[in-house]
């Protein structure tokens, strides 16, 4: 098949959280069966500077309207190993920036014209490029409106683009709102502008492009599919997600096990494997010793998200003092809402001992707290699939997290389940995290138990080429 996938995101070049990860592995899956793959991003400053790029093809110059004026923009082509082909669609205006969406914790004025800037981009260089797709992979609100023009184009122009297009919910927290007066900048006719088109309470929302105007739609856990028909969790989309309600599918993100694998990882002091975990006890004490704090036989927990509400962070602030009263470590890894910060750096300098932070997106840092500690935080309010879940079980350290989600598919309790238990889900309340917290701590004085869970974890597949057999599956089946 041809597959074209459009995204924001995509690992290595850019990454500020899951999607990235999703959109590098899942391509590199795909074009390992054979398929011919595409991915269209944005040339961002951090790609445009990579001795990678310098090595990308101009492959034509487009003149984009957008509202009254025309802008121009240069679309790349570089081939990444054999059969993918990286497409950086370019603009220094819109994405020259050394952020993606925005700076000092506020996002950029102009994101409604940068991003319906670039989902027009993409289906004219489709256009141009006569690049015809069996199928058209969307992720996320920033690519919502490629649905909607590709079938504009198509009908105004004669052209067939794309046999199906695909939208992905990789969080629906981010929805791509703007005022309506943003509306202008699609140049679509007036009748979008309503409640079957893009209008959401008297502003554009650029998802709902995709939610209305896909052929199918994804998200990344089928926990996370169910969960977003709900007012819970549908964040005001869960009507017009009961509409497509047939054409709604989750399936669980995988890991890229080359780049998460504590046998080879080179980010960490020591390599290790289930059948010799002696490498994880000096990933432990390179972990201690980095984030200044001292050895103890109680457990180390890490942490490493962006610090939002989505991931829990005010449930942490509410259990500090257990880390501390216990002799226990923490170890947070992350960047995000000020406040969190600054409240974290308070308990890390009052008990520099105990609690480490780092403040500061750090790829290294990230694999040495999954090698490093005992057990892995996520009490995430909601969580559409999580990744560090499935990278801690790889790395032999048990999972605790809230039982949302795409956490509720990935991590198995070893209370519900002894055989084959990885971990620990809890009922996202104040109780359900602090009774999690004090089975963690009487499992670690059990080392068989412990040893068993970590065991089971570190012997779960959970590989790209495993899940990306579903979106093959699907893709063919649409066709
Ligand atoms: P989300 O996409 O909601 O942020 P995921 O669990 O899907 O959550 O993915 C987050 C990814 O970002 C993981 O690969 C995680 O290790 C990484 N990450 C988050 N914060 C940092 C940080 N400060 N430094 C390095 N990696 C980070
Ligand atoms: C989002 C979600 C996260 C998911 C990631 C990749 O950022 O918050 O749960 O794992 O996308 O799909």
């Amino acid at each position: 098949m041809k597959i074209v996938h459009a995204a924001s995101e995509m690992f290595p070049c850019l990454k500020t959280g899951g999607l990235a990860d999703v959109t590098g592995a899942l391509c590199k899956s795909l074009s390992s069966f054979g398929h011919d793959v595409s991915i269209f991003i944005p040339g961002y400053r951090k790609l445009l500077e990579s001795a990678e790029f310098k090595k990308a093809k101009l492959k034509v110059v487009l003149q984009i309207e957008l509202g009254d004026d025309f802008l121009r923009g240069e679309v790349y082509a570089l081939p990444i190993g054999k059969r993918q082909t990286m497409y950086v669609i370019r603009r220094d205006e819109f994405f020259d920036r050394s952020n993606a969406y925005g700076a000092s914790n506020r996002d950029y004025d102009d994101n409604d014209r940068r991003f319906i800037w670039f989902c027009k981009a993409i289906v004219e260089a489709m256009h141009v490029l006569e690049i015809k797709a069996d199928i058209l992979h969307c992720h996320d609100w920033q690519t919502g409106l490629v649905p909607l023009f590709l079938r504009m184009v198509e009908q105004e122009r004669g052209a067939s683009l794309a046999l199906k297009t695909f939208f992905s919910i990789h969080n629906l927290a981010f929805q791509g709102l703007f005022p309506n007066r943003s509306f202008k900048y699609t140049n679509l006719p007036e009748e979008f502008n309503e409640l079957d088109g893009i209008e959401f309470y008297e502003q554009i929302s650029m998802i709902k492009g995709g939610i209305f105007f896909a052929d199918k739609i994804m998200t990344v856990s089928p926990n996370y599919a169910r969960e977003i028909l709900t007012p819970d969790f549908g964040f005001g989309m869960e009507g017009a997600l009961t509409k497509r309600e047939e054409d709604l599918v989750g399936i669980a993100n995988g890991i890229d096990t080359d780049v998460w694998d504590p046998r080879t990882d080179s980010h960490l002091p020591a390599n290790y494997s289930a059948k010799n975990l002696s490498g994880k006890a000096l990933c432990r004490k390179a972990l201690l010793k980095e984030t200044g704090l001292t050895d103890t036989d109680k457990p180390v927990y890490g942490m490493v998200c962006r610090l939002t509400e989505q991931k829990g962070v005010d449930s942490l602030l509410k259990r500090m003092n257990f880390f501390i009263k216990n002799d226990c470590r923490l170890v947070i890894l992350g960047t995000g809402d000020p406040g969190y910060e600054r409240s974290l750096k308070r308990w890390a300098k009052s008990h520099p001992d105990r609690v480490g932070v780092c403040m500061r997106l750090d790829e290294r840092m990230s694999h040495l707290v999954e090698a490093g500690s005992d057990y892995f935080l996520m009490p995430s309010v909601f969580e559409p699939c999580g990744l560090n879940q499935m990278y801690s079980q790889r790395y032999g350290t048990l999972p605790l997290v809230s039982n949302v989600g795409g956490l509720y598919d990935t991590v198995i309790d070893f209370r519900d389940d002894e055989e084959a238990g990885t971990g620990m889900r809890f009922e996202p309340t104040e109780a359900g995290f602090k009774e999690a917290l004090k089975v963690s701590l009487a499992l670690f004085s059990d080392k068989a138990s412990y040893e068993k869970a970590q065991a089971n974890g570190m012997n779960r597949d959970f590989s790209w080429s495993n899940v990306a057999k579903g979106y093959e599956d699907l893709y063919a089946e649409s066709i």
